[in-house]
């Protein structure tokens, strides 16, 4: 199996870079809305698969890193929720149940980088929703995102992660118009209290994006209906030039 990018090698650092929530009051509202099963893909470490199960959501979550859901497992075990968890590639998506709701969140479907193997998962996502079901795909909006991604080494951030290492992380990103990929680099330096190098990693990182024509011919062509589309998080309608997302609801 092709992965665009490892999370298996940064698995027990990624909690502690991606400690953002902007987006969890959309997908507690979402969920609430929907009456029945709910189906996460790309969880991840459950950055939004915790709240959900949290607020009592029947949540079922899928991902094919090990060591991401190694992660998602021991958080699910600890507060004595219930979630059925898949280690599963979401292009080749073959589960039992049908879904009132699907979601994947945090603009995932772009660690997608084949043409091929989008389309077979919008169909697969298609054929795991109950008749009135609802997706909802979040994207980024490729002219937002492209302007910081420009061949430059950047300062990513600096987060604590105990009490005697310090996490800093830079990243290099360069846009291919032809292949609409993004690919780069991320950089990971672990200090001690001493602002000593103790450890340096790195991670290949490959993403697509799509442009919104595109996304909505590929969409109409799975058979979706499309919902909505909001920019942002807070429900704003989308907006080319200003919108940092898309953020597409769609039906069968
Ligand atoms: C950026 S992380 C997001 C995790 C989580 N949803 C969050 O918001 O923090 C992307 C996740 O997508 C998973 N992923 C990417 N492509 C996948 C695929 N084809 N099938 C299953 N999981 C995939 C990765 O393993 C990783 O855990």
């Amino acid at each position: 199996m092709y992965e665009t990018i490892r999370f298996d090698q940064v698995a027990d650092l990624y909690d502690h870079y991606v400690n953002v929530d902007f987006d969890i009051d959309f997908f507690l509202k979402e969920a609430k809305k929907a009456k029945g099963k709910i189906l996460e893909l790309t969880s991840g470490t459950g950055r939004v698969s915790m709240p959900l199960l949290n607020a009592g959501i029947d949540l079922t979550c899928v991902d094919y890193s090990g060591e991401m859901l190694a992660v998602l497992k021991k958080k699910i075990e600890k507060s004595g929720l219930n979630c059925q968890v898949h280690n599963m590639d979401i292009t080749e998506l073959s589960l039992e149940n049908k879904y009132d709701l699907i979601l994947i969140p945090f603009n995932s479907l772009s660690e997608i980088t084949e043409k091929r193997k989008h389309k077979k998962t919008l169909e697969g996502v298609y054929n795991h929703l109950t008749e009135t079901g609802v997706f909802i795909c979040t994207l980024h909006n490729p002219k937002i995102r492209l302007k910081t991604i420009d061949g430059t080494l950047r300062h990513m951030g600096k987060y604590q992660i105990s009490n005697d290492r310090t996490l800093i992380m830079q990243y290099i990103f360069n846009y291919s118009d032809k292949s609409q990929i993004v690919s780069g680099l991320q950089f990971y330096e672990i200090y001690d209290n001493n602002n000593n190098l103790i450890g340096k990693r790195y991670l290949d990182v490959n993403f697509y994006l799509f442009q919104k024509k595109e996304f909505e011919e590929l969409i109409k062509l799975v058979g979706y209906q499309i919902i909505d589309l909001y920019g942002d998080y807070s429900y704003s309608r989308f907006d080319e030039e200003t919108s940092p997302y898309m953020i597409w609801k769609l039906k069968r």
